[in-house]
């Protein structure tokens, strides 16, 4: 089966296009690395001839309000367009667990508007919803960090190895489309402040870590339900500690 991964150059992209290439599909990675744009719909219909699904997981460059909103909103529109009129079967986005719970951030309003252009396209559909990566938490560090000291929420938290995301999207794009949302998650719950101060411990980062029970989501007002998964997602098994020392082995070799 032809499986167009749109995105397919970043983390997760580049890991699932390996999954489904060793599953014995046709797997194609676009992106404006090899001249397809999805914000000005460059390309998309030549790469999508012939495809019976295509699986959106890009991001933008900018995590500035406007220019995601702009990303998420043209890209998710364009890339349904295209779909539709290539006679795609199936079209497959990434997304995050409480995008919904979290629309007083630029980001997550993004996410939402490309879920709703997804599920408005016409083509059957799944929405993905996926915890954090453990590969994001320097990012989450680094956004919650002033003065040299970073100010860490304390809400429960429940990440997920980027290679697990792969494998798991792996299947609902070989599979029927849902026309509706699953959740996918990490093994371990905990606050988001112990997995980022494990994280900076780990690359003997020498910050000053200050547990804040107040902090939201980069600036968003956040809560212990918020960014983890309800009781139907499905779990992944890599555990924190696990990854981290694979990590370090990687560095050492
Ligand atoms: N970070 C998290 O914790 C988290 C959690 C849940 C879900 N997600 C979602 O996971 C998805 C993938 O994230 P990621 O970390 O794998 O992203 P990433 O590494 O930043 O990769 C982004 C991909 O998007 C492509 N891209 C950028 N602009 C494009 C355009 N105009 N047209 C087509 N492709 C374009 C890039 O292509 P080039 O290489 O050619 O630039 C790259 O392949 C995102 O949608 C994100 O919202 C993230």
């Amino acid at each position: 089966m032809k499986i167009v991964v749109l995105g397919g150059t970043g983390l997760i992209g580049r890991q699932l296009v390996a999954e489904l290439a060793i599953l014995g599909h046709d797997a194609v990675a676009a992106s404006p690395k090899n001249g397809v744009d999805s914000m000005t719909g460059a390309g998309l219909l030549v790469a999508f001839a012939g495809a019976q699904v295509v699986v959106d997981v890009t991001n933008p460059k900018s995590f500035e309000d406007d220019a995601v909103l702009d990303f998420f909103r043209s890209s998710a529109g364009n890339t349904a367009a295209a779909a539709r009129n290539a006679g795609v079967g199936h079209l497959l986005v990434l997304s995050i667990v409480g995008t919904d719970r979290l629309q007083n951030s630029g980001y997550f309003r993004g996410k939402l508007a490309q879920e709703q252009a997804l599920a408005d396209s016409g083509v059957p559909f799944t929405i993905v919803r996926a915890t954090q990566f453990f590969e994001f938490l320097g990012t989450i560090a680094e956004g919650h960090t002033r003065e040299g000291v970073a100010h860490l929420p304390t809400f429960a938290f429940q990440p997920i190895a980027s290679a697990d995301v792969a494998l798991a999207l792996a299947h609902p794009a070989t599979s029927q489309p849902m026309n509706g949302i699953i959740e996918i998650a990490g093994p371990e719950r905990a606050p988001l402040a112990e997995f980022v101060a494990t994280w900076l411990s780990a690359q003997d980062d020498p910050r000053g870590i200050v547990p804040d029970e107040g902090a939201g989501y980069f600036g968003a007002p956040a809560d212990d339900s918020t960014l983890v998964p309800g009781e139907q997602a499905r779990l992944l098994q890599t555990r924190f500690e696990a990854w981290l020392d694979r990590q370090t082995q990687k560095a050492d070799a």
